[in-house]
């Protein structure tokens, strides 16, 4: 009977809260931290509200994540409430709780004190930044809208108006709390704060990514602390497994609000960025498999390390062996909590990171195409989004290119006006992940991988004819001894080449403007077999294409002269997915509107295989492959060779 009554008491309540109704926003296309208008957030503390977050303390067993229980009461919930998760915990307001009572507009409240150059040194109230992580009580509901909801290990609600819910947390460099808001994300009430949680050891080396060095036997691998040079040296301990290892020193960057270009980045959505350190590992044997973990040698002699890691060298330029390469853009994070919109924002991104993971022994390098995290000025996004690839990351090269979402800001030099990178203006991406270039601001470099030369540009920047990035490319493509690397591949963030596009149809090009005027003569003089892009959010396949028409009509299978270029639209990786036009034209081959990245697998300098896998179950949805022997790449076709004479 009293079981009986309880579940009852139960249901009601929870038909209260599914049916207080979701106040409906646009899904999709805005970062989700950006909705909240954090600097005119009020204050009403309600003395019968409470957020508690347990355990205390994280990582005891040396985790950089973990999984954390918020208990909620809240005498009067509202269809609008919801979580924000904050970090540095550290409340400047901490004198006003002894006024529960009392309502107050918090001294922060204008961007002007917020922010003011004098005093960024001590910024460090969380109201004058946005958490790290939001959630609508309603929306973690609806997700999944029935009674089991009650029950269900995320949510359930409990007769006396109680609410648990479990966030993921990440180690990132400072402690966290929780709080409770009423009034909706535009203008919110601070009704309830936790106690702060943290990680045991805050500072920890984490979230290693491996990217190709400048030259053929070198890895390069990037991690985030919170130990400057003045505390701690930064190491990298490694060497093939089972044997004494050595230590390779890394360098140490860092940065400062006043580093980035505007707002977000520079106001509330700023976030200490910690240390970011790269090691150079030299002299590797090819394909040989190496261990390697993270260290910070302390001034008392005592060394802080990271767990270990394994990576397979990269093959020499040339060099016949298996060789499998991933390429996708447009990936960005999702938090597997629900917080952030439920994982809208890049509704793709968690299964295209489950996918790789999976099949993270049959991959030997990742090419992510540009938009990375969509942090968009948000900065602790980034440390979120090299901990959801970090299983890819930390064993396979993971190169990227710049996009849009990374660099574009008015008066900054980007080619584009945009406002996309939330005021990071390329500063993020270019410290966060390490690119084989001089100047990072000048995102296009080369990579060689085996039988692979890959040339990527930077559609961030101008690509055109007469331009410093168009002799790169030029020379990227040129320079590529064929017999050695037969597999010539170009890659932008951005379309160069083709794709069907609605937005790109109704310009009546198929491209970005300016896109593949002068790029055209380049892939065809140096024969480059495929081009990849990202920013459009499909799949789409091209026949080899020469002058806007297709070489041949064989769909799956080539063979002989290299007389097109095969142009790839890749940019599924992660994000909402963007519509086709209505034209159909003849140079598209494959058209798929879902989440999904390219591999491409080189057998030997004359076999390759393309593959085009669905983020949703990894399986195959579009193949072909290409057969070719050196002579045909020597053939010549029209600009395609050197003028020849038949005296003797
Ligand atoms: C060195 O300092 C660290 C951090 O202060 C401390 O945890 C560690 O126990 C010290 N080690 C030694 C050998 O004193
Ligand atoms: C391109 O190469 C294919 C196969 O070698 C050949 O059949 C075709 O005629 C060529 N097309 C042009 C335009 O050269
Ligand atoms: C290259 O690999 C393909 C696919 O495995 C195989 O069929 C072919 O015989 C190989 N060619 C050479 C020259 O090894
Ligand atoms: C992710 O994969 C799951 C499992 O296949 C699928 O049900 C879900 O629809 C996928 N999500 C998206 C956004 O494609
Ligand atoms: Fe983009």
């Amino acid at each position: 009977m009293k079981m009986g009554l309880m579940l009852l008491k139960l249901i009601i309540v929870c038909l209260l809260w599914v049916n207080l109704g979701l106040s409906h926003r646009p899904l999709g296309g805005e970062q989700p931290l950006s909705n909240i208008n954090i600097l005119s957030t009020s204050l009403a503390l309600h003395p019968h509200a409470s957020i508690n977050a347990s355990p205390v303390l994280l990582g005891l067993k040396g985790e950089d994540t973990e999984w954390v229980d918020v208990k909620l009461w809240s005498p009067n919930p509202s269809s609008d409430d919801w979580i924000g998760v904050f970090s540095p915990a550290k409340f400047k307001y901490d004198l006003l709780l002894i006024w529960p009572y009392s309502l107050y507009r918090l001294a922060c409240g204008s961007s002007s004190s917020c922010y003011s150059e004098a005093d960024v040194k001590d910024q460090q109230p969380y109201i004058c930044s946005a958490p790290i992580k939001v959630l609508i009580i309603m929306e973690a509901v609806h997700a999944q809208v029935n009674l089991h909801v009650c029950k269900h290990h995320q949510f359930w609600l409990h007769q006396d108006w109680k609410a648990t819910l479990r966030f993921q947390l990440i180690n990132q460099r400072a402690d966290f709390s929780f709080a409770l808001f009423s009034g909706g994300l535009s203008n919110p009430t601070l009704v309830a704060v936790s106690h702060s949680i943290s990680f045991a050891n805050p500072k920890a080396p984490l979230y290693p990514r491996l990217a190709l060095g400048k030259s053929r036997d070198e890895i390069t691998v990037t991690w985030t602390s919170g130990y400057s040079i003045d505390e701690a040296v930064p190491l990298v301990e490694w060497g093939f497994p089972d044997s004494i290892p050595k230590q390779a020193p890394a360098g140490t960057l860092t940065f400062t609000r006043n580093t980035l270009c505007g707002a977000p980045a520079r106001t509330v959505g700023w976030r200490d960025p910690g240390f970011i350190h790269t090691s150079f590992l030299k002299d590797l044997w090819p394909n040989r498999p190496y261990m390697y973990r993270l260290g910070h040698l302390l001034s008392n002699g005592s060394y802080v390390w990271s767990k270990k890691y394994t990576f397979k060298a990269p093959p020499y330029p040339g060099q016949d062996s298996l060789q499998r390469v991933i390429v996708f853009g447009d990936m960005g994070k999702a938090e597997r909590d629900g917080s952030n919109e439920y994982s809208n924002y890049q509704p793709g991104s968690l299964n295209t990171t489950d996918q790789l993971i999976k099949d993270i022994n049959d991959i030997d390098i990742v090419f992510h195409i540009g938009d990375i995290t969509y942090a968009n000025g948000y900065l602790s996004q980034w440390d979120q989004f090299t901990s959801q690839v970090e299983p890819i990351a930390s064993a396979v090269p993971y190169m990227i290119a710049s996009g849009n979402h990374e660099r574009d800001w008015p008066n900054s030099g980007s080619f584009y006006d945009g406002v996309d990178s939330g005021g990071e203006c390329g500063v993020l991406a270019q410290t966060m992940f390490y690119v084989p270039i001089e100047n990072r601001d000048k995102f296009w470099y080369k990579a060689d991988y085996g039988m692979f030369r890959f040339c990527i540009a930077d559609t961030e920047h101008d690509w055109r004819e007469g331009t410093e990035q168009y002799k790169f490319i030029e020379h990227c493509l040129s320079t590529v001894d064929r017999q050695k690397q037969p597999w010539l591949i170009f890659a932008a963030h951005r379309v160069l080449g083709y794709s069907s596009d609605k937005w790109y149809g109704l310009e009546g090009s198929f491209e970005e403007p300016m896109g593949r005027e002068g790029l055209q003569k380049l892939w065809q003089r140096y024969k480059v077999d495929m081009a990849f892009y990202g920013h459009v959010h499909n799949y789409e396949r091209s026949c080899p294409i020469y002058q806007n028409q297709c070489v041949t009509s064989e769909k799956s299978y080539y063979s002989g002269t290299v007389n097109g270029t095969i142009h790839v639209v890749a940019g599924g990786g992660g994000s909402h997915l963007s519509e086709f036009g209505q034209l159909n034209t003849k140079w598209s081959l494959h058209k798929d509107f879902d989440h999904g990245f390219v591999k491409l697998t080189a057998f030997n300098h004359s076999s390759l295989l393309f593959e085009y896998k669905k983020s949703r179950d990894g399986n195959v949805y579009d193949s072909f492959t290409i057969s070719r022997d050196y002579r045909d790449v020597l053939a010549c076709i029209p600009d395609g060779c050197e003028p020849t004479t038949s005296a003797s």
